[in-house]
């Protein structure tokens, strides 16, 4: 029986062809910087991003600590979200190794902050206040139903930040998933961002390492963090190789991931005892709520038939699709959650 597997996609394994770019990947070491697949990779994402420069970092949530330590200083303050990965799911990172203290605003159903909280967020210049130095966003969002935040939005945040003179962080951990959902270009999305991380390990399907872009200053600020904090690593083109093969055909397939998350849930929609909005269905991440099931019963029978996913909080399950799930593991779900159900 095949395990369906729609906890993440962060549990996506390499496709043969990057494990064929990896067994032939030229190599050096990268903390010399002559690594030749390391390099390809950071001008690749340079330039699908549109920015100056751009460092390979091994986890997302290294790319987003090293983004904030290296353009805000001890003592300042961060905008985020609260329902945001940086917040919830970092180990508090920006406060242990950067002494800097997070503001969290309140996430809406889109994954935008509102922009009249950030307004009043931001410090005036007082000596009993930190001063905020950035605000972070993330696009798209995992936690608010994998929403993509637009353009539009985007520029009017940096309406707000020039007027203050704040950085803007995006965690595009999923970037390309929003670049599809909204049908636009990574460069776009993220034009006005200061600095973008995203990852190479998730609905990209490579199996280790994400990207931190920016301007050539920041980079190399980065870049000094990066080792400080351990990430610098030696013959890194082996993974890289997964990752440049990863941005040559995935992205293009992300939309299958975002058809069958939206056959996933118009099947959801329609069995009795299970709940979810249509209008929260955005990219590859689908949540339902059970009203009066257990949960934990649930998820253990539904395991018990070869099909994972989470409880992220009482009564209310995620599932994501990606590269390992197929059209027909869709019907297979549903049919099980029908059959759980009746
Ligand atoms: C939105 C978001 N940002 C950052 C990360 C962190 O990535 P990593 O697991 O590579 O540290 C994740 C991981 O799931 C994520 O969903």
């Amino acid at each position: 029986m095949k395990i369906i597997d729609l906890r993440s996609d962060t549990v996506t394994l390499p496709s043969d062809s990057m494990k064929k770019a990896i067994s032939s990947a030229p190599l050096g070491d990268d903390v010399f910087g002559e690594d030749p697949t390391v390099n390809a990779l950071q001008e690749r994402a340079a330039e699908i991003t549109g920015k100056e420069a751009a460092l390979f970092v091994p986890s997302g949530t290294m790319g987003n600590l090293i983004s904030i330590l290296s353009q805000c200083a001890r003592g300042t303050e961060i905008i985020l979200g609260d329902q945001s990965h940086t917040f919830l799911y970092e180990g508090g990172g920006v406060s242990t190794y950067g002494g800097i203290q997070s503001r969290q605003l309140r996430n809406q159903r889109d994954g935008t902050l509102d922009l009249t909280d950030i307004k009043n967020a931001i410090r005036t210049k007082d000596d009993h206040f930190p001063e905020t130095g950035m605000i972070c966003l993330e696009n798209t969002h995992n936690r608010c139903f994998g929403a993509p935040l637009s353009i539009s939005y985007m520029n009017s945040v940096s309406n707000i930040a020039k007027e203050h003179h704040l950085k803007i962080h995006v965690d595009g951990a999923r970037i390309f998933n929003a670049a599809v959902s909204l049908n636009t270009s990574v460069k776009e999305l993220v034009s006005v961002a200061n600095s973008i991380s995203f990852c190479l390990s998730k609905g990209l399907s490579a199996p280790v390492g994400s990207l931190v872009c920016g301007r050539q200053e920041f980079i190399a600020k980065a870049r000094r963090i990066r080792k400080s904090l351990g990430g610098g690593m030696r013959q890194a083109g082996i993974i890289a190789a997964a990752g440049l093969e990863a941005l040559d055909i995935m992205i293009e397939r992300l939309k299958d991931d975002h058809e069958n998350a939206r056959k996933l849930a118009e099947g959801i929609q329609n069995i009795s005892g299970l709940f979810l909005d249509l209008n929260n269905i955005h990219s590859n991440i689908v949540y339902f709520e059970i009203k009066t099931e257990n949960g934990k019963t649930f998820l253990e029978r539904m395991a018990g038939n070869g099909v994972l996913f989470f409880q992220i909080s009482p009564g209310i399950f995620r599932m994501v699709t990606h590269y390992g799930i197929t059209s027909e593991d869709i019907d297979r779900v549903l049919k099980l959650l029908e059959d759980e159900l009746s």
